[in-house]
């Protein structure tokens, strides 16, 4: 079955207050793009085109004035509201009719990934038919994540949720590949003792039947974090610098839809035309004139 996949984007935000009162964190500018671009622009790379898209009942007409039903990067979009934040593994429950048995990649609508060979590790995890896979990332500060503890053979043996005291560097990011048994797995996990259904308890079922990798993505990758307002503010400078010294933009769902050939040149120049004000609209222009990229 093909894999589907979730972009969840509710919560409260409540770490950005006051910015998040007003809009909701996964639309705050991340330099030249909203932050959702980025996590959307992952699933895309992992070749899925169906996607259910979570949000609060507040927050969901401005995603869909921004995104639309998906149509103009050959997508499909779902819309489903999450009514409290109640947990990561709630969102395989709201999405279990779109999912309808089929496997599925979430990624946290916050989460920005980039890195030199993206694109195989994601086929990789994509190619699991059974099990699933996350992506462990060495951190300074993993007390702010979950983490993943590891024995002497590189085997999995523990996930602890924001450990007060960590024995282990390594965060699991906000990027998880799981089979079409998950929405089962999630309805059998008890709230937390924060009154949440944790990501960590539906992924402890998968390591406790030995059935999950933990791909770790070493030091040509970068995972930025966008918890703070000064780690927003850097996740900005960063994507600059990477666009402005290469001439190339991360994170396009224009410029990808058009490279997976979901998109032709036509519907790609129409969108340049409609952004020709901004740089991302130029950017895309420039790729329909650049041969070399
Ligand atoms: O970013 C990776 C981390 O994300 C993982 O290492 C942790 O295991 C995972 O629990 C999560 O930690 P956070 O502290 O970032 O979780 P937070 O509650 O902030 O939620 C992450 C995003 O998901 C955030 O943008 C809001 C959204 N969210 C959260 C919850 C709890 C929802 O849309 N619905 C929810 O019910």
């Amino acid at each position: 079955m093909t894999r589907k996949g979730i972009l969840l984007a509710g919560g409260t935000g409540s770490r950005l207050w006051p910015i998040t009162l007003g809009v909701s964190k996964q639309l705050l500018p991340i330099y030249d793009k909203p932050m959702i671009y980025y996590p959307l622009s992952v699933l895309m790379l992992s070749g899925i085109r169906e996607v259910a898209i979570i949000t609060t009942p507040e927050d969901q007409p401005q995603f869909q004035r921004l995104l639309g039903d998906g149509d103009q990067w050959g997508m499909q979009f779902t819309w489903i509201i999450q009514d409290r934040p109640e947990g990561l593994a709630q969102a395989y429950l709201l999405a279990r009719d779109f999912l309808n048995g089929a496997p599925s990649a979430m990624v946290l609508g916050d989460n920005i990934f980039f890195g030199h060979g993206l694109p195989e590790v994601l086929a990789r995890a994509n190619e699991q038919d059974s099990g699933g896979t996350v992506f462990g990332y060495h951190v300074a500060d993993p007390e702010r994540y979950g983490v993943a503890i590891f024995d002497a053979d590189g085997r999995v043996t523990e996930l602890v949720e924001k450990p007060a005291v960590p024995r282990s560097n390594f965060a699991i990011t906000g990027l998880y590949f799981l089979d079409g048994r998950a929405p089962d797995i999630a309805a059998g996990i008890k709230p937390s003792a924060r009154g949440e259904l944790e990501i960590v308890d539906l992924l402890e079922h998968y390591r406790a039947e030995s059935s999950l990798q933990v791909e770790r993505m070493g030091r040509g990758f970068a995972w930025l974090d966008t918890g703070t307002p000064g780690s927003l503010l850097e996740a900005g400078n960063f994507v600059r610098t990477l666009e402005e010294r290469q001439g190339m933009q991360v994170g396009s769902p224009d410029e990808i839809a058009f490279r997976q050939g979901w998109i032709d040149r036509t519907a790609l120049a129409d969108r340049a035309q409609a952004f020709a004000k901004s740089s991302y609209g130029r950017h895309l222009a420039g790729i329909l004139r650049d041969k070399g990229q």
